[in-house]
């Protein structure tokens, strides 16, 4: 196994499911120090005996925060800084999808729910860690974007909004801090099969949410769902010192499907 990150400090947030815990998963075993944050205090405990079992060496902080709550992440970022001395790598990637309508269906309070884990949360986190990477003159970020931030796809009002958000945020952060010495990209997942795809397939299919999965995934070119594992590849490249010179972009892990006409 490659050891790129021997040594690194990196929090996570988002890490007890999904994309945030097959991506801890993968740092750890690359020598990560870890800090594992997300609102779910028992799906963070199960991540982080998840990680201990594989990689036993392994340092896991875990820290209970919303990341909608400006102070809350403060404290996870404080609590990084007072535990490992620095922060060289942040995936910023809690989120939710929200429920699904047309514009003028959306409810007003889910709105400004979605945009406040999705963009104020992906906002305060760049805001309190780059207060620390500047000071340290090194570091790389990455943003959790979606397919539904670079394109339109439908019944998404708050989703579409927010992941745009965290494009534009991503854009205008990595123009702005390239000159100290880091680097900020977003991903841009397709439909990767975590509890929130799954969930999201019940709203739309029920009972039957596994056939809806199938006919979803028909018109992407792969004609299969992503793998979280596939998505943590891509994410501890881009935080290793590999992927430095990347900065201010946006880069899709979709199959090709947001390139498909
Ligand atoms: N799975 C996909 O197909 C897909 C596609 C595009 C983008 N994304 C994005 O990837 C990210 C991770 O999604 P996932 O599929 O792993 O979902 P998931 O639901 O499996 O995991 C998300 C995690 O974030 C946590 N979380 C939710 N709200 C929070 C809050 N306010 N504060 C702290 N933690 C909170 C949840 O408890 C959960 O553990 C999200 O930003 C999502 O929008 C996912």
């Amino acid at each position: 196994m490659n050891k790129r990150f021997e040594d690194k400090v990196v929090i996570i947030t988002g890490a007890g499911s999904g994309l945030g815990r097959a991506t801890a998963l993968q740092l750890a075993q690359e020598g990560a120090r870890l800090a594992l944050v997300d609102l779910n205090r028992a799906s963070l405990d199960e991540s982080k005996a998840v990680i201990l079992q594989k990689s036993p060496e392994a340092e896991v902080l875990v820290v209970t925060a919303d990341v909608s709550d400006v102070q809350a992440v403060q404290q996870y970022v404080k609590e990084t800084v007072a535990a490992y001395g620095k922060i060289d790598g942040f995936f910023n990637n809690a989120g939710i999808e929200g429920k699904q309508n047309p514009t003028a269906e959306y409810g007003i309070d889910e709105f400004q729910k979605v945009v406040g884990i999705n963009l104020n949360g992906v906002f305060y986190g760049m805001k309190y860690v780059l207060e620390v990477m500047k000071k340290q003159g090194f570091g790389a970020i990455v943003n959790t974007a979606s397919v539904g931030g670079i394109r339109g796809v439908g019944n998404q009002t708050g989703y579409a909004a927010s992941k745009h958000g965290v494009v534009g945020l991503t854009r205008n952060s990595g123009v702005e801090y390239g000159q100290y010495g880091i680097s900020i990209k977003a991903i841009a997942p397709g439909a990767i099969m975590t509890p929130m795809v799954e969930a999201s397939l019940k709203q739309i299919g029920g009972d039957q949410w596994e056939a809806a999965g199938q006919q979803f995934v028909s018109v992407n070119p792969m004609k299969r769902f992503g793998k979280p594992e596939e998505v943590a590849h891509l994410v501890a490249f881009l935080l290793s010192d590999e992927a430095a010179f990347i900065n201010a972009v946006v880069i899709p892990i979709d199959g090709g499907q947001s390139y498909k006409y």
